[in-house]
């Protein structure tokens, strides 16, 4: 089983049919080139002096592409933790969602119930921005990180730039970077900000196409696929298949080889063949969007 990492042909060797289906369900992670690049993009922002002018990331992509996977292993590198001598915690990186609405308040709620820090829902606005700056102060927060930053669309042109403006004040007030994630729309509506275009440096991950990393991508998932045999998944006609069916979206790539590598095990075949691929039960974005619109 040359074709697995150590860790997964270790994993095969001892467990059963059902423990190997059990983990082909569960998300991998796989540190493609531009996902790493991102990640120590990061980490070099947070070692950034204090100025009233921090750098930010804007991450942008369609849907589906891997960004909060992106962010999760980033904020994972950060985990908060207790300092015995001061008696502290440290929280060094703070994710939220940005609310589905441009709600400055349910945004200070987000990040105040993210760091367990109780708030009356009577409390100004003010305050609790006070308080927001006061904890993420005591947490030594070095980064802050907001996904679907998009969601600040669904308000009116008013709100939305009210809104851009609590993230432009938060990062000058505290002197920290802030990342964003969100879609190409979220990615237009910055853009339309001079002071946050030039705030926001963006960082796109790109949908996948036909060529090296593809197939790089595909011998890292093989390699963690609990399977005995090899699927070759980078030989051109399965490469190309794979890349049909996903529309070049690493969330698609990731749920068909799941159905793929559960059907392996199922049939007792132990590898993933065309046929597997034709067979199962997967309908691809662009024929969802055809279904709905048909
Ligand atoms: N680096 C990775 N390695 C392996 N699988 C990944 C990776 N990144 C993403 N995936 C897979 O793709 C799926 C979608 O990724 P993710 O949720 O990060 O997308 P997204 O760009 O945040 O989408 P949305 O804009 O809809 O929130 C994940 O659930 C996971 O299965
Ligand atoms: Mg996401």
């Amino acid at each position: 089983m040359k074709h697995l990492t150590k860790n997964t042909r270790d994993f095969v060797e001892r467990s059963t049919e059902h423990e190997r289906i059990t983990s082909c369900r569960f998300p991998k992670w796989i540190g493609y080139s531009q996902a790493t690049k991102i990640i120590n993009r990061m980490d070099e922002l947070l070692i950034y002096p204090k100025s009233t002018r921090m750098t930010n990331i804007l991450l942008v992509g369609e849907s589906n592409n891997g960004k909060t996977a992106i962010l999760n292993k980033f904020n994972q590198k950060y985990e908060a933790s207790y300092d015995e001598k001061t008696g502290n915690v440290i929280n060094p990186v703070i994710m939220v969602q940005a609310p589905p609405e441009p709600d400055e308040r349910r945004f200070y709620n987000a990040i105040l119930e993210n760091i367990f820090a109780p708030y009356k829902t009577s409390e100004k606005l003010d305050l609790r921005y006070l308080r927001v700056k006061k904890m993420l102060t005591e947490l030594q927060t070095k980064a802050l990180i907001i996904d679907e930053i998009h969601h600040v669309l669904a308000g009116t042109p008013t709100k939305q730039r009210k809104f851009l403006n609590v993230i432009k004040h938060l990062s000058n007030d505290l002197q920290i970077p802030i990342i964003c994630a969100g879609t190409m729309l979220a990615f237009n509506v910055i853009q339309s900000d001079h002071q946050l275009a030039n705030r926001f440096e963006p960082r796109v991950v790109p949908k996948w196409s036909n060529d090296m990393e593809f197939k790089r991508l595909l011998a890292s998932f093989e390699a963690l696929i609990p399977l005995k045999k090899e699927s070759m998944l980078t030989e051109n006609s399965i490469t190309m298949k794979l890349l049909v069916m996903s529309d070049g979206l690493i969330g698609e790539v990731a749920r068909i080889l799941e159905l793929c590598s559960i059907e392996a095990i199922k049939s007792g075949e132990e590898k993933i063949t065309k046929e597997i691929i034709l067979n199962i039960d997967y309908i691809s974005p662009q024929d969802r969007k055809k279904r709905y619109f048909a």
